[in-house]
């Protein structure tokens, strides 16, 4: 065969013909080949209409974290990942805050922004004043553009307008603020920003250029609050502690990265078991530490009440959806949805906020007590004993001495393992 991955007309393709060529071209053995294959919950044609080139499917456990407590009612929690210790974090969290009442949280509406870019216009400033006193017009004729979604009370309801300072040169930046409902909204606001550039054009003088939702989504904002008592965190040293980790990364971005990370292993983990776009979340959350704090500062916050308790808080834009996309098409997306009850995007977005507290909480509290490597080490050691080919009893007994020894590396499980077998 001809190993070229010059393809033109592969999308022409079924997927087990791509398959196939796939399969000769990298060498592929029959196991390997099948396992992409599989489509698990979902059928071909569904998967072959989501994506281009589809060939098969990536799997992912699926988790469920417990003792969630949100505004008094109780949720399960689904949560799509493949990094261990996240969702026992979670769920430690959760019990925690239970006790001091579980989460409260509040959202805004859930209003996403489009942007219009407009360069070379003479008078930038007079300009923007020239688009706020056609706001009405240019709302109609973005409303125009999806009368469903205005029906469910959504659409454009407002405009702001921006001269930004570029290295070409001013530009006037018109944002269309679009209620999206339930919807994550990309399409309904990037149709909207696209066909009111025409008219932005003759009211600015100017030639537009970019029509594109931002990620930095600041209209749509989901808060939690939690209680964790110092009783059940081991004392008020402990709530100390917790603070003064959280300090870390409120003074240092290199910290912070990580602390945010720990946050969002949370909540990606649940907008992706929910079929929604993790980087659109990711690219918000990071996007608004920045522009929170005027620095790239945490998106959590920690203090401690009159009792001595530990208090979080946590702020951060949620741009999802519970209907379209893959929220729909995918049924385990949709049975996560059912899964947490939620009725709306604005509900869910809560829950992502309640989600990323607890796990930013629960990272915060081991790497400032225990550190984290105890909890991650005995899972990790049953990863590696299985890597190595221990079965059954055997992966207990190897779990137990790599984590007494404090070495869980796959030369020791290797050793161990002819040891336990009398194959010394
Ligand atoms: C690991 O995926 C996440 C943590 O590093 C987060 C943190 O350091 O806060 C544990």
């Amino acid at each position: 065969m001809d190993r070229t991955s010059e393809l033109s007309g592969f999308y022409k393709l079924t997927p087990e013909e791509r398959l196939q060529y796939v399969k000769e071209f990298a060498g592929l053995t029959e196991e390997e080949t099948e396992a992409i294959a599989a489509t698990g919950s979902m059928k071909i044609d569904d998967v072959n209409r989501m994506i281009e080139n589809v060939i098969g499917t990536f799997e992912l456990p699926l988790g469920i974290a417990t003792h969630f407590r949100i505004n008094g009612e109780d949720k399960l929690i689904p949560m799509a990942i493949e990094e261990p210790s996240v969702v026992a974090a979670a769920s430690k969290a959760a019990k925690i805050a239970r006790a001091g009442g579980g989460f409260y949280t509040t959202s805004t509406d859930p209003i996403m922004i489009g942007q219009v870019q407009i360069v070379d216009v003479p008078d930038p400033q007079s300009a923007r004043f020239k688009v706020l006193e056609k706001k009405e017009e240019i709302l109609k004729l973005a409303n125009e553009q999806d009368p469903v979604l205005v029906k469910f009370g959504g659409g454009a309801k407002d405009v702001e307008v921006r001269v930004i300072d570029s290295p070409k040169g001013p530009m006037v930046i018109v944002h269309l603020l679009v209620d999206c409902r339930d919807a994550m909204g990309a399409n309904a606001v990037n149709t909207m920003a696209e066909a009111v550039g025409p008219l932005l054009e003759r009211i600015t003088g100017g030639r537009v250029y970019l029509r594109i939702i931002s990620n930095l989504a600041v209209y749509r904002l989901a808060r939690a609050r939690a209680t964790f008592p110092k009783e059940e965190l081991g004392g008020e040293d402990v709530v100390d502690a917790v603070i003064e980790a959280w300090a870390f990364a409120a003074a240092d971005p290199f910290r912070c990265a990580t602390h945010n990370k720990g946050i969002m292993n949370g909540v990606s983990a649940v907008v992706r078991a929910t079929g929604n776009d993790t980087r659109a979340v990711e690219a918000g959350a990071h996007s608004y530490a920045y522009y929170k704090h005027g620095h790239y500062g945490p998106l959590t916050y920690y203090e401690k009440d009159s009792q001595g308790n530990l208090v979080g808080t946590i702020e951060l834009p949620v741009a999802v959806g519970t209907i379209g996309g893959a929220t729909k098409v995918h049924p385990v997306a949709r049975a996560s949805l059912k899964i947490l009850g939620v009725k709306s995007a604005k509900e869910l977005g809560e829950v992502l906020a309640a989600v990323g507290l607890a796990q930013n909480f629960a990272a915060l509290r081991a790497l400032a007590t225990e550190g984290i490597q105890r909890g991650h080490m005995a899972l990790h050691a049953r990863n590696i004993a299985a890597m190595v080919g221990a079965k059954g009893e055997e992966i207990d007994i190897l779990v137990q001495r790599m984590v007494e020894m404090k070495k869980v590396r796959m030369d020791i499980a290797e050793q161990l393992l002819k040891e336990i077998r009398g194959e010394k």
